[in-house]
């Protein structure tokens, strides 16, 4: 666990330009000083991402949030008072102290206050906001331990902040927040019937399949390991015929599957509820990779609640991938 010197240690480094992993409830970030572009821009080569590809500014408190957007409309207030420190960011109107490199060049920036002490700590120490992303290579598996960050990003990374594993697994809900009618962008840890209860009225979410935020791949949250999706009564069918074709096989299940003949099955994930299966999904889709699986076969939750924003990762894991 990070100590009081490690995040001062840390903070040092965000003034001097470097790149810190640092763990939040949902997911770990690579993250940089977000008002200076040169640091900006060493996380897209650490990540491999392209420039074009927006970044999120975590902050310390809601109370923040006008230093770093050009207006706070009304329900924008209402969200980050209700739900902040959480999983939730907001895209709103630039303001003049984000770096348009962590924004993508946008107009807009996505904000947000994690609800991880050791990142409130760090962002305390530093006392400006941090621009990062999933601190993973562009297009695979978001981290959720320490060890996942040093793995994937070895040398890439300054200094990783240990926080243990994160709470909630998934990353956080995007919504828009600039015009009259928020949107989700981005299902994620808070979910909609809670914004829906917040807001007093009904959102649109986008069909899991269809990429609604600029500069992202279809395929992204992606393992190495092929992803198929298919109705639950068809997974054994599947897993069966694809281990007799000779691959090596993974299975994942929705919460409370309770098939003896689908737990037979070498590497198989049934968690207990959609809370264990956000924060376990990362780290069992690593899993399978370091298994040597080389196809998961993997049933879609029902999309309420948790299950809105694991759909839409397993979808993108399925997604088409870039040819090699
Ligand atoms: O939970 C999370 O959100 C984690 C932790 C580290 O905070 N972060 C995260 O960052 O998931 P990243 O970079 O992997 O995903 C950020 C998403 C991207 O899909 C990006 O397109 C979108 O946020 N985004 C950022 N700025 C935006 C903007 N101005 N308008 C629309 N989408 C934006
Ligand atoms: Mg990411």
């Amino acid at each position: 666990m990070a100590r009081i010197s490690d995040i001062e240690k840390a903070a040092t480094l965000l003034r001097a330009g470097r790149l810190v992993a640092f763990p939040t409830e949902t997911v770990y970030g690579l993250g940089a000083d977000a008002e200076d572009p040169d640091a900006v821009a060493r996380i897209f080569r650490a990540k491999g991402r392209p420039p074009s590809h927006p970044l999120i500014v975590h902050i310390g408190g809601a109370e923040n949030l006008g230093d770093w957007v050009e207006d706070v409309p009304a329900t924008a207030r209402l969200l980050a008072e209700r739900f902040w420190p959480g999983p939730l960011t907001l895209v709103l109107r630039r303001g003049r102290r984000v770096s348009l490199a962590a924004t993508g060049g946008l107009e807009t920036v996505a904000v947000r206050v994690p609800d991880h002490p050791v990142a409130l700590a760090l962002l305390a120490a530093f006392g400006g906001g941090v621009a990062a992303p999933s601190a993973n290579r562009f297009g695979s598996v978001s981290p959720t331990t320490a060890s996942h960050v040093r793995a994937e990003l070895g040398d890439a990374v300054d200094f990783v902040l240990d926080g243990g594993s994160c709470g909630v697994g998934v990353e956080s809900t995007i919504v828009d927040a600039t015009g009259d009618v928020p949107t989700i962008l981005r299902p994620g840890g808070v979910t909609r019937e809670d914004l829906e209860a917040a807001l007093g009225r009904p959102l649109a979410v986008p069909s899991a399949s269809r990429v609604r935020v600029p500069g992202q791949h279809p395929s992204h949250y992606a393992p190495r390991a092929r992803v198929v999706l298919v109705e639950p009564e068809k997974v054994v069918a599947e897993a069966e015929l694809a281990q007799e074709l000779g691959h090596r096989v993974g299975v994942f299940l929705p919460p409370s599957f309770a098939d003896a003949e689908v737990k037979a099955h070498a590497a198989v994930e049934v968690p207990g509820s959609m809370a264990e299966y956000a924060r376990g999904l990362y780290g069992f889709l690593r899993e399978l990779d370091r298994q040597g699986c080389d196809l998961i076969v993997a049933s879609l939750p029902a999309q309420e609640g948790l299950g809105l924003a694991i759909a839409n990762r397993l979808h993108r894991a399925a997604g088409p991938r870039p040819s090699a």
